[in-house]
């Protein structure tokens, strides 16, 4: 561990579609100690490309909520909470909707980080609006990480120590 993370409890949540989330989430864990939470939905997206950007785009810009699955950890139990997102639509994806309706978050330190194809567009504007009430101590955006791990592992090693936890 290369950070003094005391007694303090850390929760990432994350949301993955392809996994460059889910590997981000795994890298901060092995650097600070942290449980983590996969937030996933009870229908997939579809699978061709042209579909899966057009559905997930489309719960974006129309704010659904689609269904999750139950979630066993809860962000009110942790001191700080680490919250992961693929860029959809220039924002926070959609099962975000769903979980940030259904799960109180107040009064926490939170980091925020990205993954995105493009740019990052309004994901993390977009996720302080909703998570308003809590204290923002970081964030990252990182282009699709799993297509140079080492490059990612490196720069997500930079980022956990100046989150000042
Ligand atoms: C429905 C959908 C919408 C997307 N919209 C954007 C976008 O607006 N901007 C962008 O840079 N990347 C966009 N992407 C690409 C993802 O953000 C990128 O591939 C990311 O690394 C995926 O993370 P994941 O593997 O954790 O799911 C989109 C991907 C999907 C599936």
């Amino acid at each position: 561990m290369s950070n003094s993370t005391n007694n303090r409890r850390i929760l990432i949540v994350y949301y993955t579609q392809s996994g460059n989330s889910k590997f981000v989430a795994e890298t901060i864990a092995q650097e600070i100690k942290a449980d983590t939470l996969e937030i996933k939905t009870k229908k997939s997206l579809p699978k061709s490309t042209f579909f899966k950007l057009f559905v997930g785009g489309m719960q974006v810009v129309f704010k659904i909520k689609p269904d999750l699955l139950p979630v066993d950890k809860k962000p009110m139990d942790y001191d700080m909470v680490i919250i992961g997102t693929p860029v959809w639509a220039s924002s926070f994806a959609s099962p975000f909707n769903t979980f940030f309706s259904q799960i109180d978050i107040k009064g926490k330190k939170i980091a925020l980080y990205c993954c995105y194809g493009g740019s990052k567009g309004k994901t993390f504007d977009n996720m302080k609006n909703v998570l308003n009430g809590n204290q923002f101590i970081g964030e990252l955006e990182i282009k699709s990480p799993l297509e140079d791990k080492s490059e990612g592992i490196r720069r997500i090693k930079e980022w956990v120590k100046t989150i000042n936890i």
